[in-house]
Parts: structure tokens; sequence; C-alpha cells
């Protein structure tokens, strides 16, 4: 993923820093591991659907509309790698696709990657201004505590 992103250029036009991008793909995957371990969930699927989840956003530069904008493109970018199958590199575009819906309950892995992205902006303080994201933070904060 560090790979990836390193072939774009940090511009004015980005929403978030290429630093950011890179720090919160790594931080997301160690907490997604985490968070995989405690759920019984393949940890190291979820540390890479962590690390891969705003890969829209990498590829775009605009936050609105990313989770979606990930889904055909990661999922092409996942298959030149070669390291996946067919029913992972879906499960992975669609833990990013619906990282977005924080109000809705997923697969678990899509759950992960959800908390996973609300418990990295919480730890680097950052504001989470919708009452969904507020919420999940309380119900991970509680589990984990
Ligand atoms: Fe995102």
């Amino acid at each position: 993923m560090l790979k990836k992103i390193a072939e774009f250029k940090d511009s004015a036009d980005r929403d978030h820093s290429l630093d950011w991008e890179r720090i919160h793909s790594i931080s997301c995957a160690k907490i997604g591991q985490i968070l995989a371990l405690k759920r019984g969930v393949d940890a190291e699927l979820a540390a890479i659907a962590c690390s891969v989840h705003d890969y829209g956003r990498i590829i775009t530069g605009k936050q609105r509309g990313h989770a979606a904008a990930a889904y055909a493109p990661l999922k092409h970018f996942l298959a030149e790698t070669g390291r996946f199958t067919a029913d992972e590199i879906e499960r992975l575009a669609q833990a990013a696709k619906n990282h977005s819906s924080k109000t809705e309950i997923g697969t678990p892995l899509e759950e992960i990657v959800k908390d996973a992205d609300v418990l990295d902006c919480y730890q680097y303080g950052l504001p989470l201004e919708r009452e969904e994201q507020r919420q999940r933070l309380k119900m991970i904060l509680a589990e984990i505590s």
C-alpha cells in the first residue's frame, strides 16, 4: 500500500496529505489486526482491509464519495498483486466501499474497518463530526476497556 501511495504527489488539491494517508493506513492496519484477533476474524485479512480502506481518497485526493470510489480500482489493484483470491478481493473491496456507512452493520470484516477508522481518528485527536462516529467510538472503547 505504501508503494501505491508513493505513486502520487502531494498537492493543495488533496483533502488530506499523503503523509496522513500513510499514517492512517498503517495505524488502521494495526488497530484492525488487534480487533480481529479479539473478535475471531482473520487478522491478516483485517489488517489488509484496514490498510487499503481509504484507497478511493488516495487515488482521487477527495474525501467526498471516496468509499464508493475505491471499489473497482481497489479490486484491480488487489488483483494485480497476485496475492489474493477472488473472494478475498471482493471482501476487501466491499469493506472499503462500505466503510463510510457507519450507521449500518456489515460483515465482521467491514465492522473492523469502520471501527479501526474511528479509533484511529480518535487516537490522533481528530474530530468525529458525525453522531454515528461518536456512537461507534463509545462502543469500541467499551469493548476494549
Ligand atoms: Fe475513509
